[in-house]
């Protein structure tokens, strides 16, 4: 089976999307086949992925015949049509054999009503019983398909049903932020929420009416793999300015003492041993990354990574070509560590 990463935090703009296509893309390069997944109905991944233009490229995506994006893949459970659940037929991600793409779909958003009753595991759970365990039914007959090794969900920023059932049903998960105060506020709500969702997970594992399921709801609990900090901007030099370092440090501490406490009361941390084994200190960032500035522009025109893109790309000449080049070697060896750091966690 694939195994299954989420980035997940309620906050919004802490860099889900950005980190989920770069991450993605260093892992492939590093022989990973690897699903990114859009469960985000804003679509920004797909936008970002696709990079299309306007709405009749992405005509092709929405309304050619097949399965080919999020919502129409989860349809039969959710409209209750007397058809399986299918494989989506992928996007393959230009400029990486390795990597697809999942696509997302607004109309996701109308399914959050019925999974949110679907997930109250009440009376009426009979008739919805095969929804709590379909998303991740789709993802890993989809990632079968196309031989996957790891499957990267981008999430919406909320903590809506879908939300919460996309991260207890994935095997590990990362926690992007940006440095600042509302990060450290969703820290502490992290800490108070993650705990209450892995217990509405533990009572959906136990009730044999999900078990039953045509999709059964998977017996998995999911693994905190480090956090992001993501959009600092640097001092001349290389180190964070003392504005950045002081919010990268409240992360830090609310991770250290909130959230980590939070998940090993029940069960989401993996065995110490695995951590020192990656050299990951887990209320330290697993990926620290400056501001991408003038990269990140120059990588959503192109559809590629910013590390990985070609001189003409970059549009630059001279000292200035040069000094891009600098910190775009110095971000890929940045994803690179943080790579390796996910594929040794995940081992
Ligand atoms: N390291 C970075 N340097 C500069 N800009 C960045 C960096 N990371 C992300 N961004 C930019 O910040 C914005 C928010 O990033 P992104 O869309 O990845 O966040 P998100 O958490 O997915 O947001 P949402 O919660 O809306 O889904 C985007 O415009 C993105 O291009
Ligand atoms: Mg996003």
């Amino acid at each position: 089976m694939a195994i299954q990463i989420s980035l997940f935090n309620h906050k919004g703009g802490v860099s889900k999307t950005t980190t989920a296509f770069n991450l993605g893309w260093m892992l492939a390069e590093k022989g990973k086949r690897v699903l990114l997944v859009d469960c985000d109905p804003q679509c920004n991944l797909t936008g970002m992925v696709l990079g299309f233009q306007g709405a009749d490229d992405f005509a092709s995506i929405y309304e050619a015949g097949g399965v080919r994006n999020i919502r129409d893949g989860l349809a039969p459970a959710f409209e209750s049509r007397p058809v399986p659940i299918e494989p989506v037929e992928c996007e393959q991600v230009p400029g990486q054999p390795n990597m697809l793409l999942l696509p997302g779909h607004i109309g996701l958003a109308e399914y959050e009503v019925t999974l949110g009753i679907a997930q109250e595991l009440s009376g009426s759970l009979v008739t919805l019983q095969n929804l709590p365990g379909c998303l991740h039914h789709l993802f890993q007959i989809t990632a079968k398909k196309y031989k996957i090794d790891c499957i990267l969900v981008d999430m919406s920023p909320s903590l809506g049903p879908i939300n919460q059932n996309l991260l207890m049903t994935s095997n590990y998960f990362l926690v992007p932020m940006a440095p600042d105060y509302f990060s450290v506020m969703a820290t502490d709500s992290l800490a108070s929420v993650l705990p209450k969702w892995r217990a509405w997970s533990s009572q959906a594992q136990g009730l044999s009416v999900l078990q039953k399921a045509t999709y059964p709801y998977p017996k998995i609990t999911p693994k905190f793999l480090g956090t992001v900090v993501q959009k600092y901007r640097l001092r001349e030099g290389s180190t964070p300015s003392a504005a950045f370092q002081k919010w990268i440090d409240a992360i830090e501490e609310g991770v250290r003492t909130k959230l980590i406490p939070a998940l090993n009361g029940c069960d989401m941390m993996l065995p110490n041993k695995t951590y020192e084994g990656a050299k990951v200190i887990p209320q330290k960032p697993l990926l620290q990354m400056s501001d991408f500035n003038g990269l990140i522009a120059l990588s959503q025109k192109h559809k590629a990574p910013v590390f990985d893109l070609t001189d003409k790309q970059l549009e630059q000449t001279g000292i200035v070509l040069a000094r891009t080049k600098k910190s775009m070697k110095l971000f890929r060896d940045l994803f690179s560590v943080g790579a390796d750091k996910v594929i040794a966690l995940t081992k």
